[in-house]
């Protein structure tokens, strides 16, 4: 079987509720993968949960259940939040699954005979609240340590380490040669400043079971578990592996579990979009590791920003939270990914205010796309009970720039632009009404031929908008489809091309794509 274009999310601890940063990323996501699937790639596309560690273990124990009944019940709330927000992901991972165990005990053995993994006593500083040892160079001038680490205890203790400080070198090196490896620019430069600036101390990968039981005991000593990074990060080669990739299986020695034939090739991940906070474990610790399981590297790291509102920092504690749930049970779904998308390029940071967001749905969605859509087809109804006249051209320039723009764009994964250029075909489209004014000339027999003309050109824009929108707004695509009266959906961009319409065909009922709201009321 010839490689998938595989992409993956970052895995969500599964200790919290799921909000607008994992619904920014999960979607921007499932937008690439859908987008290449138009292109007619075969695609995989997973997602999941981080699911051990101290916080879990805690946060069940206080509400006395055991972190495995915690885990089930938060996997539930994690999956039908992707389902509501359309995700078409292939698998879903879960660390605490058997075919995930496997492999992260299978990776740590084969790291561990090639000499990479040691042990060593640990003596320093230790957070518990961030799960994390720290040194001298966490602390600030007066000797304390940011509150943000809660309470900071000394801790001796004996762990396994990951070697990495004879891997710099080869790791920079190969950063500095190639350009796409993680993006965009300017987080690459962060990343090779960092390479270049310090010295890679080596990483902690065990904590003891004494301490920490919910956790993959270490295969080569059941006194300790591994350590998160061991942990989530493989998730991108369990998967792979559970499914029979040959690249993942003969590096790490792993029967093969799917039936023959039936194996996919997915490894080397295409892309793995991250937020820019895990830039340094996915550049860096990553890298390292693959390279000592006798693994390619992925290909690329994608980074995106992180999500304010009104400029500040979303926090429980003070309210200042977006709910997407509760913005799609208002707005719809697509509103909920046209906004994030077409406010946010990705890599800086964002900032969502609930104003807008419903400036951007009235002037983009309701009077910009939902308009077009519905008086061209309630034109066409109404002057020619909906058949569909001969093919005429006029707007087809127009239609192939989109089209060969955007195709160019969605390579390059620049979604924000492309999104505006979908809307210079739409705008051009609205202009297109107010030029030839087809409701005047309607009322003239003897133009009929050029109103015939006038109609095809707004009926076929308006198929052609569906299959560029596809990828990002999958329901309104499906429902121009729908009202234009074509089956199936419009998942390839080789049907962009013009002409798709033909003469005689029968359109179906209009009905407003993005209903206009009474802004008054709305306002938060
Ligand atoms: N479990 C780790 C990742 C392991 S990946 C092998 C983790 N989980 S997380 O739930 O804290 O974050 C998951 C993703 O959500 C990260 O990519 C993170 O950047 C992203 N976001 C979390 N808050 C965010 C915003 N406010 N805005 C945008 N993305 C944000 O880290």
């Amino acid at each position: 079987m010839s490689k998938q274009f595989y992409i993956t999310t970052a895995i969500y601890y599964v200790n919290g509720q799921p909000h607008l940063g994992h619904a920014y990323e999960m979607v921007l996501t499932d937008v690439i993968a859908r987008a290449r699937r138009s292109m007619g790639q075969e695609v995989f596309f997973l997602t999941g949960l981080d699911e051990h560690g101290q916080k879990v273990e805690q946060v069940a124990a206080t509400q006395g259940k055991k972190p495995q009944d915690y885990c089930d019940e938060m996997a539930q709330t994690w999956k039908s939040f992707a389902s509501r927000l359309q995700l078409k992901n292939d698998d879903f991972v879960r660390t605490t699954e058997a075919r995930h165990k496997r492999v992260v005990q299978a990776s740590l053995s084969k790291v561990h005979a090639a000499g990479q993994i040691y042990k060593k006593l640990y003596e320093g500083f230790y957070s518990t609240k961030e799960e994390t040892f720290l040194t001298e160079k966490d602390r600030k001038p007066d000797g304390t340590f940011d509150p943000a680490y809660g309470e900071v205890i000394k801790l001796q203790e004996e762990n396994y380490f990951f070697k990495l400080k004879d891997q710099q070198t080869w790791l920079l090196e190969y950063i500095e040669k190639n350009p796409l490896f993680i993006r965009p620019e300017y987080r690459r430069n962060e990343v090779l400043g960092f390479l270049r600036n310090n010295v890679l101390e080596d990483l902690c990968i065990s904590r003891p079971i004494s301490r920490l039981s919910w956790g993959i005991p270490l295969p080569f000593d059941p006194n300790y578990v591994t350590y998160v990074w061991f942990d989530a990060l493989v998730n991108y080669i369990t998967i792979p592996a559970a499914l029979g990739d040959m690249v993942v299986s003969s590096a790490l020695d792993t029967e093969r579990a799917a039936p023959p034939g039936s194996q996919l090739s997915l490894w080397p991940a295409d892309i793995h979009v991250i937020g820019k906070d895990i830039l340094k474990f996915h550049a860096v610790y990553w890298p390292i590791m693959l390279k000592a399981m006798g693994l390619p590297l992925p290909k690329q790291i994608l980074a995106h920003g992180w999500w304010q509102k009104n400029g500040e920092r979303m926090s429980k504690s003070t309210g200042n939270v977006v709910d997407p749930i509760g913005v799609i049970d208002e707005w719809g779904i697509d509103a909920f990914r046209f906004y994030v998308l077409r406010e946010l390029d990705i890599g800086p940071d964002g900032n969502w205010t609930d104003n807008g967001f419903q400036a951007r749905y009235s002037a983009e969605l309701a009077n910009g796309l939902g308009n077009l859509v519905n008086r061209s087809l309630s034109m066409l109804r109404r002057y020619r009970s909906g058949r569909v006249p001969a093919p005429s051209d006029e707007l087809s320039p127009d239609a192939r720039q989109a089209v060969s723009k955007m195709l160019a764009l969605l390579e390059q994964n620049q979604l924000q632009d492309a999104l505006q250029t979908i809307w210079s075909l739409v705008n051009r489209a609205n202009q297109y009404v107010d030029q030839t004014a087809p409701f005047k000339i309607a009322k003239d027999p003897a133009q009929a031929r050029r109103l015939d003309e006038v109609l095809y050109n707004l009926v076929e824009v308006c198929r052609i908008l569906a299959v560029l929108l596809r990828p990002f707004l999958p329901d309104t695509a499906a429902r121009i489809y729908g009202q234009l009266g074509l089956s199936g959906v419009p998942d390839r961009f080789s049907a962009a091309e013009w002409g798709g319409l033909k003469a005689g065909h029968q359109i179906g009922e209009p009905s407003p794509l993005f209903p206009r709201k009474d802004m008054a009321g709305t306002e938060r």
